[in-house]
């Protein structure tokens, strides 16, 4: 019997239209386009419009990855969703994403694991069609991180952005798919990125509501220390367990945080800059949804047997290396 494997047989992408520059928000907290780019790479930045959700960007991704497979919807198995903006604390994402494009026989639910909730998804799709359970999974990484921006934090809010991506997996006998992944959590690190209120342990009340501890809080420079060191580490780990040396590496796909933090990794991993996807000045950080935005925006240079490595670093801590054959 032939050995299977989980490989992505379609992508799609999905940002608002709405722009948010640096310019803007020179107007809105004290920053300037100068800090921003030096500091993080980003540019701009897009904002679901009013009304739109998590669940809407959801169906609009499974809607273009059906089209671009000429599949149905009613085709599709599970759909899973790396998030920590669903449109609600329950239903989960899934759950809406399901019921929106249409795919009525399908299941899933939501995973949370802040950045790197697109790599902990795409292993947790990957073990359904492992198991023989599933045949089509589509996985999505996507956040609205402006419901949970402070806009007069400027720690926070030059940072972030919403959009979002998934993927098809299907089974793959021909030695193409994911091939291996290391992922890691350390939730001792919870205190320096975090969102507060609204959990069971500080819910929302009469008396906090409003508060600044309702919205996204991060310490980034200490984040950032264990954010450059463990996912260039991990990059590294992944490589040495496979064997393989920059030269064998065609892509990294990093989840875009920082430029710094990108050009560190890639650093680490003997890669070229022409080898590295990067696309932080258009997007910033959409959270779950960066890596899914890359391979979107890579998918015509990306070719069959191409090596790839997704490596992310998020809130939690968590973060990891995903090392794939790309199968189209
Ligand atoms: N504009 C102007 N000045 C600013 C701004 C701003 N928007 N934000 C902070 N500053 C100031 C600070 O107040 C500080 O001033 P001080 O020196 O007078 O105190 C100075 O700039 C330096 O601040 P730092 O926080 O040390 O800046 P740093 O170079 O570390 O950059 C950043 C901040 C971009 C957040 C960086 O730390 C970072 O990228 N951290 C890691 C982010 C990450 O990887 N997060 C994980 C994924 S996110 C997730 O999981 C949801």
């Amino acid at each position: 019997m032939k050995n299977i494997q989980a490989a992505i047989t379609a992508v799609h992408g999905a940002v608002p239209d709405n722009i948010l520059s640096n310019a803007d928000l020179e107007k809105m907290v004290d920053t300037n386009d100068e800090w921003i780019i030096s500091r993080t790479g980003i540019k701009e930045r897009r904002i679901i419009e009013k009304g739109r959700t998590l669940s809407d960007l959801g169906a609009d991704i499974v809607a273009g990855i059906c089209e671009k497979r000429g599949i149905s919807p009613e085709e599709i198995d599970m759909i899973v969703v790396g998030t920590i903006t669903a449109d609600h604390r329950f239903p989960s994402a899934s759950n809406l994403i399901c019921h929106k494009s249409g795919a009525k026989n399908a299941w899933g639910f939501d995973v949370s694991a802040a950045c790197s909730g697109f790599l902990y998804t795409l292993v947790t799709g990957q073990q359904f069609i492992l198991s023989g359970q599933c045949k089509k999974v589509i996985v999505i990484g996507a956040d609205i991180m402006s419901s949970i921006v402070n806009y007069e934090d400027r720690n926070t809010c030059v940072i972030f952005g919403d959009g979002g991506g998934g993927v098809l997996l299907e089974p793959n006998d021909e030695g193409f798919g994911i091939v291996d992944s290391i992922l890691k959590a350390d939730g001792s690190g919870k205190e320096y990125l975090l969102q507060k209120l609204g959990g069971s342990a500080f819910p929302i009340t009469k008396e906090n509501v409003g508060s600044p501890e309702a919205y996204a809080f991060q310490e980034g420079r200490t984040v950032f220390k264990f954010a450059v060191t463990n996912m260039a580490d991990v990059s590294a780990e992944i490589m040495e367990k496979n064997n393989l040396t920059g030269e064998d590496v065609d892509w990294l796909v990093p989840h875009q945080a920082n430029l710094r933090i990108i050009d560190a990794t890639a650093n680490r991993m003997g890669l070229t800059k022409d080898k590295v996807m990067i696309n932080i000045s258009k997007y910033g950080n959409t959270t779950s949804g960066t890596i899914p935005l890359c391979l979107w925006e890579w998918e015509d240079k990306l070719k069959k047997g191409d090596n790839v490595v997704i490596a992310a670093f998020g809130g939690g801590f968590t973060w990891g290396s995903i090392y794939l054959k790309w199968a189209y």
